[in-house]
């Protein structure tokens, strides 16, 4: 079974829920899904896998605490991740002005500097128009999962 991991970025726990909402999206579509709520660069194991990233955004633009060894990683060992093909969902809220989705947007620019693959657009959910980020999240992976055509089966 092909494995999907979901590396989360949170301060509040609603990347955290994102996460846990569209879990079984993507266990309907065939994969084996972790919820990576520490994620490291040792999380990019295999090639195969696809990862899908749920970010927020704290202070102002930065990345949240759970998510600094992860961004500490890329810059430390700057990795080749040319076999990784990911999925990212940034949350954030644009009365914060220009640093809004700032981690998200960061990762996604630092993911492709290193060779990653981003599969389909970026979702931005925005506070001021979703209070709850699943609303979003859920219909949007499921488009994602028709388009990217992920589907196992
Ligand atoms: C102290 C603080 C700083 C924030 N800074 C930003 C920011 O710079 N840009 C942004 O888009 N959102 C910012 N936000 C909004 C959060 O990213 C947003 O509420 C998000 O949904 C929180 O998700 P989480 O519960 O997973 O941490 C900030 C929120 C707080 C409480």
């Amino acid at each position: 079974m092909p494995q999907l991991k979901i590396l989360v970025g949170t301060m509040y726990g609603g990347a955290l829920d994102v996460a846990e909402q569209v879990k079984p999206l993507f266990e309907q579509a065939g994969f084996g899904v972790d919820i990576v709520e520490q994620p490291t660069l040792d999380d990019l194991t295999s090639d195969e896998d696809i990862s899908l990233f749920v970010i927020s955004t704290t202070g102002n633009g930065d990345f949240p605490g759970n998510f600094v060894p992860f961004v500490r990683g890329l810059s430390d060992k700057s990795p080749a991740l040319t076999g990784l093909r990911y999925g990212l969902i940034a949350l954030g809220d644009s009365s914060y002005g220009d640093t809004f989705c700032g981690a998200g947007r960061k990762l996604d620019s630092l993911l492709e500097d290193h060779g990653a693959r981003r599969m389909g657009e970026r979702l931005e959910v925005d506070a001021m128009e979703t209070f709850m980020a699943d609303d979003a999240a859920v219909p949007w992976v499921e488009e994602w999962i028709e388009e990217q055509q992920i589907k196992v089966a």
